[in-house]
């Protein structure tokens, strides 16, 4: 074997068939513990939302895995520090807050750091040896911080390469949504009683809209027919039997519940204005009257975003030239959701080989000038709360379950479709990749293929 080959290490329940993931990926400690070692040390992570740290001195802690970190604004931008003392280890700052002019004082001896992380206060000097107040020593470890998509992401690995070519083609696609001047409307959170991955996987694919979000289609039906059920090309997204008229009513009825109570799938706003569109002139033709009416909806939440001062993008131009998905997942946990003005997103962190934390946040654009105050932490609820909106509620009720199913006696893997399931085969690969440590160069590039890839297929991702 090349010399390259020999030196990867060996992973325990690797994806071997693509179509098949192994169960014991979903709770085994060891593979737990070895993902927190060789993955989430290496992995670009979304850390905060840029608005948390808007003024100089802001910070916010980010926490996973038993790591803490501090994201700060300083006067030359965001950084991070490690978050602990570095007399005897206490965690230094907590939560969020402002620290230009106060700084970090440890709690236990009160030892003291500014906001660019340099020692600035030791009690008791004299008794401490000269080399242990080197101020290069005492001085808070920065840690790898880079800005996208209106967030800061964290490396715990000095070698990582930089995080937009992690990301790729996806983040320039995605930039021309203006997702950078997005702001954060709302930020709910919850402990789901299942491992990160399983989580995760319930986002991506939309063939589990038939049984678990049955509202959605029976609104939406052909659509999701096109989509499942025909073979690929042969179904139509609309009802030929029903008028032109008709289909973009079940179309406004289907975005209507996308946005119900308040579930930022499609925003209020966009709601509002499509439901001004019921009785334009379309052509007969159910398709061609349903992409008729698209292109005017596109066209008019773009000339009103702009009217009232949002950096709207123009929706009809980039459906064109800079396509997206329904939802977009960003490796290794992090997702948008992308619906006419708006998106929804996504942050799921391990918390345990069988729990994990699930944040969700409405993201919207607002007039310079008018965005609102910065969301500062999620509103904590119960995953089985009746106030999450319906969609997660539908999602949220298969997840333990399903985490529950995985321990039953002979179901050693998950069956997937090769087809419309690709992106968990995809990343789950991926996650193969960090474990057995390939070259960074090559898990970046096989990132790339994860871009657009929801309802898609399996990929070789050159690892
Ligand atoms: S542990 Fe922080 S000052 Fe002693
Ligand atoms: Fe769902």
């Amino acid at each position: 074997m090349a010399d390259g080959v020999d030196a990867l290490r060996a992973t325990p329940f690797p994806v071997v068939d693509p179509e098949r993931i192994p169960t014991k990926r979903y709770y085994d400690e060891e593979f737990f513990r070895l993902e927190n070692e060789r993955l989430w040390t290496h992995a670009w992570q979304m850390a905060c939302r840029l608005e948390q740290v808007q003024n100089v001195g802001d910070y916010i802690e980010y926490t996973i895995l038993g790591k803490s970190v501090i994201i700060v604004r300083t006067k030359d931008g965001v950084k991070a520090y490690h978050n602990a003392c570095r007399h005897r280890g206490v965690q230094l700052a907590e939560g969020h807050g402002n620290c230009e002019t106060q700084g970090f004082t440890c709690p236990f001896h009160g030892w003291r750091w500014n906001i660019d992380g340099k020692c600035t206060f030791v009690y008791g000097k004299h008794m401490f040896s000269e080399h242990q107040l080197d101020q290069g020593d005492l001085a808070l470890p920065e840690c790898r911080a880079e800005e996208w998509g209106g967030c800061v992401f964290i490396n715990f690995d000095d070698d990582a390469r930089p995080l937009r070519e992690c990301i790729g083609p996806l983040a320039d696609r995605l930039d021309q949504y203006q997702v950078d001047k997005l702001r954060a409307e709302w930020c709910y959170g919850t402990i789901l009683p299942a491992n990160w991955k399983v989580a995760m996987e319930a986002f991506m694919e939309g063939y589990h809209v038939m049984r678990t979000h049955p509202q959605l289609h029976e609104a939406a039906g052909p659509l999701y027919q096109s989509m499942y059920q025909e073979p690929p090309g042969t179904a139509l997204p609309v009802n030929p039997k029903l008028s032109a008229r008709d289909n973009v009513l079940a179309q406004f009825r289907h975005m209507e519940l996308l946005s119900e109570g308040m579930a930022g799938m499609c925003h209020a706003k966009d709601v509002a204005t499509a439901s001004k569109l019921l009785d334009v002139d379309l052509p007969e033709d159910p398709l061609q009257g349903m992409m008729t009416w698209y292109g005017m909806l596109n066209a008019e939440v773009t000339r009103q975003g702009r009217e009232r001062g949002e950096p709207t993008p123009d929706l009809n131009a980039l459906a064109v030239s800079h396509p997206i998905k329904a939802v977009e997942f960003i490796f290794p946990n992090y997702f948008l959701l992308p619906f006419l003005s708006s998106m929804s997103a996504y942050r799921i962190r391990p918390l345990g080989p069988e729990s994990c934390m699930f944040e969700i946040w409405s993201l919207t654009l607002f007039p310079e000038g008018q965005e609102p105050e910065p969301v500062m932490e999620p509103i904590m609820l119960p995953y089985d709360s009746k106030e999450f909106p319906p969609i997660p509620q539908q999602d949220y009720s298969n997840i333990p379950r399903q985490q529950i199913g995985l321990h039953a006696g002979d179901f050693e893997f998950m069956r997937l479709s090769k087809d419309i399931e690709g992106l968990i085969s995809n990343y789950q690969r991926l996650i193969d990749g960090y474990l057995k440590g390939a070259p960074k160069e090559k898990l970046a590039k096989a990132q790339h293929e994860l871009g657009g890839n929801f309802d898609g297929p399996i990929k070789d991702l050159g690892l």
